[in-house]
């Protein structure tokens, strides 16, 4: 298979989330959450990723949340006592829908369109808190690159937390006529590559511009994190799942295997 450059790579995503938009908005979800955030107390965060944020404190905290999407997790962050929070995304129409939810919340977040291994200077070395939640990591050509971005994001002794879906899951298709079969190799080079929009919920039948989906191993996270500077001071795998319904089916089974995974990991002090 013949994958373009990153810098290629990364604009074929850019445009299939800016198509994808538009499946989004049509969905009643959408229609639920503008009447939602305008509640101080508005969250979408699930247990897990409330219970650990709870932990380690948000209160007064500058956050920044990396491939924010639509904004509804940024949002949420001030039901946790955030000061400030700032939402980055390379998808204008994402961006859009951030915005008109920002319009109606009590809060005020900030959302920035970047590229995420293109940040503006003033985002750099800003923040008490990064985070990165389901379905981010996996966009990434380049998974050292990418921490070193994140990292730079962060004040010397900011976090990264992340709440990712499990590279274990991506050895399995749970469209396959045998589901439960070892699909694909966990160190699988090669990204998956999709030429429909991208949707949560089932297919929908039409041409998009290209979206590359990369794997990366639990070991080349690790790395990545440790190589930019980031000390892991938390790691925990799970049984439920944060991905698509489709993966529903590898819940509660005897031989369990993991569904997501959080990380938090620190910036040493001093380096910038
Ligand atoms: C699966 S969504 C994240 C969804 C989020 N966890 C939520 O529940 O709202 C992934 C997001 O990453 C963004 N993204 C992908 N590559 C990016 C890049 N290089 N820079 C900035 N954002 C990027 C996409 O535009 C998309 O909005």
């Amino acid at each position: 298979m013949e994958v373009p450059n990153h810098k290629n790579v990364i604009e074929s995503n850019r445009q299939a989330w800016n198509d994808s938009a538009r499946h989004h908005q049509d969905s009643p979800d959408w229609q639920a959450l503008l009447d939602e955030v305008t509640q101080a107390d508005f969250s979408c965060l699930d247990d897990t990723l409330r219970g650990l944020l709870e932990q380690l404190g948000v209160d007064g905290q500058d956050v920044v949340q990396l491939g924010c999407n639509n904004g509804r997790e940024s949002l949420s962050l001030f039901a946790l006592g955030a000061r400030s929070v700032i939402g980055i995304d390379q998808s204008a129409a994402f961006l859009e829908q951030a915005r008109a939810l920002n319009s109606r919340s009590p809060h005020h977040a900030e959302f920035i369109e970047a590229d995420i291994h293109r940040l503006p200077a003033p985002l750099l070395a800003r923040f008490d808190m990064a985070l990165i939640t389901i379905g981010v990591l996996n966009w990434m050509p380049d998974i050292g690159e990418f921490f070193r971005h994140v990292a730079a994001t962060l004040k010397p002794g900011g976090r990264l937390v992340i709440y990712e879906t499990h590279p274990f899951l991506e050895m399995l298709d749970p469209e396959a006529a045998d589901p439960y079969r070892l699909a694909t190799s966990y160190f699988r080079a090669e990204p998956f590559v999709q030429e429909q929009p991208i949707v949560y919920v089932g297919k929908v039948e039409q041409a998009a511009a290209k979206s590359y989906w990369f794997v990366h191993t639990l070991g080349a996270i690790f790395s990545a994190a440790l190589d930019a500077g980031l000390n892991i001071a938390h790691f925990r795998e799970y049984a439920h799942s944060n991905r698509e319904e489709l993966y529903d089916r590898y819940l509660d089974q005897e031989a369990q295997v993991p569904m997501c995974f959080t990380l938090v990991a620190e910036k040493t002090q001093g380096v910038v």
